[in-house]
């Protein structure tokens, strides 16, 4: 007998004492040896497929069991480390579907601050979620950080750029309605007064340095600036539209009220828009020209699915009672120009990359291909 059938015989022997005693847990450290020893070493496929099966029942029987009997959180940790190793092997496989069904696992475990694991093994599971395209397990793996009070660093930000924006260039600048591209299946709006920080908030969260213009001289964005997310991927394709900004004074009257009748028109009937991001300096909160926008959203003929208003500059505000007051001030705002209430309001900075993994959860939520 050779020692992987050795292997493979005892812990099904063990699996049947189990059986009998359910008292007895399963051992996820050891299911996950055996499974690491038998992908490497079992030669003979068809046995190879039934020991794993075998072994991965056990495992999902046991997360069953103890979600129903209300495991504590205390005995969470190991099982998550052994689910993680587990789940990093059948990616090593292409087992998508093995590695699905334990992102599930891992999700229904309840976790928290006591299970939580080191940075970088949530890190490492991005990255290797995100190299095969599975962007679900992906963001379970940014719920599960959250939900651990685990705060995501620049490396966490950097495999999920990765994972999301596999390519992204600029297209176009687009300056009236028979300009645009052809629309792709979906795309994202960015926003908001000249020099709010729009350009740099493109950049931030698609993880390039100087993808789209940054200037300290405002007005300088002076059309639709189009950038195509994964080019080569027809289902999770998406255009980022960097919009001019409105307001500047040295912009001369007549350009600017084209500027406003194009983003009017084009809020109307730009179908394939998903998602509006309407950037507010964090630091004055909403101006006039973004009570008028706000009312634009409100008003427009056609809904666009979502709205959202972005603070930006946040690292220049330090005194916690200055933001509230900036956040209520917004909502009032919201509220006043016909918006409604629920309306998301996230905090960022450029500068300090505050709000990257909102940003992140608002664009996927808002495009079911990614
Ligand atoms: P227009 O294209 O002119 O409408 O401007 P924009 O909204 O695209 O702003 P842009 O990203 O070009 O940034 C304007 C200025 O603000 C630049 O000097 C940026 O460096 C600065 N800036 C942008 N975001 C932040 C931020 O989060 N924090 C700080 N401190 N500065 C920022
Ligand atoms: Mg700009």
């Amino acid at each position: 007998m050779e020692r992987i059938d050795l292997v493979i015989e005892l812990y099904r022997l063990r699996r049947e004492a189990r059986e009998r005693r359910p008292e007895l847990l399963c051992d996820f450290p050891l299911a996950t040896n055996v499974v690491k020893a038998i992908l490497r070493n079992c030669k003979k496929r068809q046995v190879r497929e039934n020991a794993v099966a075998d072994v991965f029942e056990d495992v999902k029987q046991d997360c069953e069991r103890a979600v129903k009997l209300g495991i504590k959180e205390g005995e969470v940790k190991g099982r998550l480390i052994a689910l993680m190793a587990m789940m990093n092997l059948f990616l090593g496989e292409g087992d998508m579907k093995r590695v699905q069904e334990i992102v599930q696992l891992i999700c229904r475990l309840p976790a928290g601050p006591v299970s939580a694991l080191p940075a970088k093994d949530y890190n490492n599971a991005i990255r290797l979620l995100g190299k095969k395209r599975y962007l679900k397990g992906v963001f379970a793996i940014l719920d599960l950080m959250r939900v651990s009070s685990v705060i995501p660093d620049n490396e966490t930000f950097e495999f999920l750029a990765n994972a999301t924006v596999r390519q992204v260039e600029f297209v176009t600048g687009a300056v009236s309605m028979d300009t645009l591209p052809q629309p792709v299946g979906a795309e994202v709006a960015f926003v908001g007064r000249s020099n709010v920080g729009k350009s740099s908030l493109v950049n931030m969260i698609c993880n390039r340095k100087a993808l789209a213009y940054v200037s300290g001289r405002p007005g300088k964005t002076q059309q639709f600036n189009y950038f195509l997310v994964n080019s080569k991927d027809e289902n999770s394709q998406f255009y980022i539209v960097d919009l001019p900004g409105v307001g500047y004074a040295e912009v001369p009257q007549p350009v600017q009220d084209e500027w406003m009748q194009f983003m009017a028109q084009y809020f109307r009937h730009r179908t394939s828009l998903r998602l509006v991001f309407h950037l507010v300096d964090g630091r004055h909160g909403a101006l006039a020209d973004d009570e008028s926008l706000m009312r634009q959203m409100a008003t427009s003929e056609r809904r666009v699915n979502e709205y959202i208003i972005v603070l930006t500059k946040m690292d220049k505000l330090d005194k916690q009672k200055v933001k509230q007051s900036i956040l209520d001030k917004t909502w009032a705002a919201l509220i006043r120009n016909g918006c409604s209430g629920d309306t998301p309001i996230v905090l960022t900075s450029s500068a300090s990359r505050l709000g990257r993994d909102e940003m992140w959860r608002h664009l996927q939520a808002a495009l079911p291909g990614i």
